[in-house]
């Protein structure tokens, strides 16, 4: 069943990169995309938005594929400092992460905003990679799974396929601190959401989780080879192409 999931390394460059250091990096992984020839994994970038057109340029042709950070759920108007699904594909985009930690924290993203982008992203034909997780206190308070399954009912709109959908798990705890859960924390984690999309999804089974939090070069076999688990969503180790790269292989 694994196998039918093609993995997706993706890597969230969030507010990280000035012209000339992103196209280096982007530059870089294009070509270690290419000398690899992997057609069994996919390549995902989300640089800042400033960003994303110069590096879908500079990956052209690569198989690495681009994406946004976030969108707006209209798909144009009055919204001052916000983009569209739409505009990010105009400029070369083809996924889009909505509903990051940071996003849900930063900016108050309720589960209905995160569900409302994630249809922004349909309209606009590109891939939402939806992202939940659960905080330190959820976690030593022992809800992990029932916050996951409340966030993924909120999250993931009516008609969801796995053609339409990639789920990230990143516990927030995990999230730029070095710290990672078991790779059998990870597994519950990422088969209880597996069982909750069963409910809400005809074809769950199929649809792509992803693991993020602190996955790096050194932890990512470990981290892949855990049950469910179809890929990573990489922070900072994703700003090192040696690094995302040696991700990308574990996969
Ligand atoms: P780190 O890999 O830096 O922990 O960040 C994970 C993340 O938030 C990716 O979206």
């Amino acid at each position: 069943m694994a196998r039918t999931r093609r993995p997706l390394i993706a890597g969230n460059w969030k507010m990280n990169g000035l012209r000339a250091d992103a196209l280096a990096l982007a530059g870089e992984l294009a070509s270690g995309m290419k000398q690899a020839g992997w057609n069994d994994r996919e390549l995902l970038i989300c640089p800042p938005a400033t960003l994303l057109a110069a590096v879908a340029e500079a990956v052209k042709g690569s198989g690495v594929f681009v994406g946004g950070q976030d969108c707006h759920a209209k798909a144009s108007g009055a919204h001052t400092g916000d983009l569209s699904a739409e505009m990010l594909r105009d400029a070369g985009a083809s996924h889009v992460i909505v509903g990051h930690s940071e996003r849900r924290t930063d900016h108050r993203e309720t589960d209905a905003v995160v569900r409302a982008k994630a249809e922004a992203a349909w309209r606009a034909g590109i891939l939402p990679v939806v992202c939940i997780g659960e905080t330190l206190a959820e976690r030593e308070a022992g809800r992990t799974l029932g916050v996951l399954e409340a966030q993924l009912s909120g999250s993931v709109p009516a008609g969801a396929t796995a053609a339409k959908l990639v789920v990230a798990y990143e516990p927030v705890w995990a999230i730029g601190t070095g710290k990672t859960p078991t790779t059998a924390e990870v597994a519950a984690a990422h088969a209880h959401i597996r069982k909750v999309l069963g409910s809400l999804m005809a074809d769950a089974g199929a649809v792509r989780l992803l693991y993020g939090g602190s996955v790096k070069g050194s932890n990512a076999v470990e981290l892949l080879a855990a049950g469910d688990v179809d890929g990573a969503l990489v922070g900072g180790a994703s700003l090192k192409a040696d690094e995302f790269l040696a991700i990308a292989k574990a996969a």
